[in-house]
């Protein structure tokens, strides 16, 4: 994570008025436009920003959701011959695919991956902060590109935002001292502070402070881990209980949101007290974070909360109901919301179901030479193959072996694999867009991404060929060894 200087930003904001440019200059020759977004929360809150920014300026546009970037996306093209072709928060790696079906289309790309292949194309826009020596797995997010973007073209949109934050706190981003938000993401911060629509407090991180009782809120989170009430409910209950406020109000359990501030001073006490008991003096230091709160949304419910919004948007994408997730962005607060909650169920659900199935038998989690694979063939959905690479890179023994988890497409012939790794393995040279590129591309396949989050899709008959080249090529990266780029930019 390195410092963004300060004209690297400059670079990048008057890189995104030419982006506001081409798009509204399209606009004004009523020109139509083809948007497409990753399907992750990210991607939706991307979807979300872009929707509104030219629903506000009257264009005609479609919008749609996607895993990645193929010939679908091709075909949708060159079969509707739109004026524009928006694309955010994809992956790397199709530049050249674009350059060789599509060259003479004229494309913007919002996106905050890793850039591969070649830019020099004059109808395609590109604002990315790679190109400026800004980090795009750490600084900003696609929904943040895309927001700058929003707001060079009207500076109406800076009420979006508090959207763009949720889709970097979905990334994961929130890395920095204390799980604050830097550089780019400081900016968009600075924005939802000063139109009212954000608050940025310290307090206690757990997941789930409006919508879970506190007693579930300390057992389902994993960071801050507390050894004897993580994963414990009757435990965590009983200790809330002996602190002497009331855990319920009006017959309802309470959430962490409706703590006064003595009580809540009561909770961090004596979680600080018991982790000091236990001898786990850093541990203390993880209880308390920065807290992004959308001062506008209803307490109680999981838009209040940029962490839990970010999880509700996740689902609607993964769960084959993006439309709902880009909804909410754009201000539905009625049936889309009511219809995603009961999504968020099921895919809590889904993902329980694919925790417990990948501990049931050791020959779906194994450990490799560099690597650790889940095999997860044709169990687990591919669109949720990721999430559980990210809840599972953090339960394992060794921290310097990611993980690479995969699911298998049938219908494509293809499986989808996500990686995920550690900042611990970051520091020792371990960058998986890399791994992921070369390794899906010597198999006949497609993949990159970020350093410490990536993918790929490759053939069925490939799996086990790309396992063991992905295994050899982190061995190497571990041994010092930097990859080849093939970034021709
Ligand atoms: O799909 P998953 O969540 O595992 O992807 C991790 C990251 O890698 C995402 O940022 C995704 O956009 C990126 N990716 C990519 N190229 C692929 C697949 C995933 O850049 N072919
Ligand atoms: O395509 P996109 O960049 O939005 O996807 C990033 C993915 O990588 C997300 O699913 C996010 O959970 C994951 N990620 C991560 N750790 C990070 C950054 C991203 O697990 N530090
Ligand atoms: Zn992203």
């Amino acid at each position: 994570m390195a410092e963004s200087q300060p004209e690297n930003i400059q670079n990048f904001l008057a890189q995104a008025q030419e982006a506001a440019k081409v798009i509204k200059e399209t606009t004004q020759k009523d020109g139509s436009i083809s948007c497409f977004s990753h399907l992750d929360a990210d991607g939706i809150a991307a979807a979300g920003i872009i929707a509104k920014m030219l629903q506000r300026i009257d264009a005609r546009f479609r919008m749609r959701v996607m895993q990645w970037v193929d010939d679908k996306i091709i075909a949708e093209v060159t079969t509707d011959k739109p004026q524009l072709v928006i694309l955010s928060d994809f992956g790397s790696g199709y530049l050249d695919l674009l350059n060789e079906k599509i060259p003479n289309n004229k494309i913007v790309i919002l996106d905050h991956h890793q850039i591969t292949g070649n830019t020099t194309n004059p109808n395609f826009t590109m604002l990315n902060p790679h190109s400026h020596g800004i980090d795009g797995a750490t600084d900003i997010s696609g929904s943040g590109v895309a927001y700058f973007a929003a707001k060079a073209l009207d500076p109406t949109n800076t009420d979006l935002a508090p959207i763009a934050l949720v889709g970097a706190l979905g990334d994961m981003q929130d890395k920095y001292d204390q799980r604050s938000l830097q550089s780019l993401n400081k900016l968009i911060e600075n924005d939802a502070i000063n139109t009212g629509l954000l608050k940025v407090e310290k307090d206690l991180t757990f997941f789930g402070r409006e919508t879970r009782p506190i007693h579930r809120m300390i057992a389902t989170t994993t960071n801050p881990f507390i050894p004897g009430l993580s994963g414990q409910e009757t435990q965590a209950l009983n200790f809330i209980t002996n602190l002497g406020f009331p855990i319920k109000q009006d017959d309802k359990l309470r959430a962490l949101c409706d703590l006064n501030p003595q009580e809540r001073k009561t909770l961090c006490t004596a979680l600080a007290d018991y982790l000091l008991a236990k001898g786990l003096h850093n541990e203390v230091n993880n209880l308390i974070g920065n807290i992004y709160i959308l001062t506008k949304e209803e307490p109680n419910t999981a838009l209040r909360d940029g962490r839990e919004f970010s999880v509700l948007l996740n689902s609607t994408g993964r769960m084959d109901h993006p439309s709902l997730g880009i909804a909410i962005c754009m201000g539905d607060r009625k049936t889309a919301l009511e219809d995603a909650n009961k999504l968020l169920e099921d895919y809590r659900k889904n993902i329980n179901k694919y925790l417990t199935w990948v501990q049931e038998k050791p020959e779906r989690l194994q450990e490799h030479q560099n690597i650790y694979v889940i095999y997860g063939q044709n169990t687990i959905n591919e669109k949720i193959i990721g999430t559980i690479s990210s809840i599972l890179v953090s339960t394992l023994t060794n921290n310097l072996k990611p993980l690479i988890a995969f699911a298998n497409i049938e219908t494509e012939n293809a499986a989808k694999f996500s990686g995920r790794t550690t900042e611990t393995a970051l520091t020792k040279g371990v960058n998986l867009g890399d791994v992921m590129r070369i390794a899906s591309e010597t198999h006949g396949g497609k993949g990159g991404g970020h350093n410490i989050a990536a993918g790929a899709q490759v053939p069925i008959d490939k799996i086990d060929a790309f396992i063991k080249t992905a295994d050899e090529l982190v061995g190497r990266q571990l041994n010092g060894e930097k990859l080849a780029s093939n970034n021709n930019s």
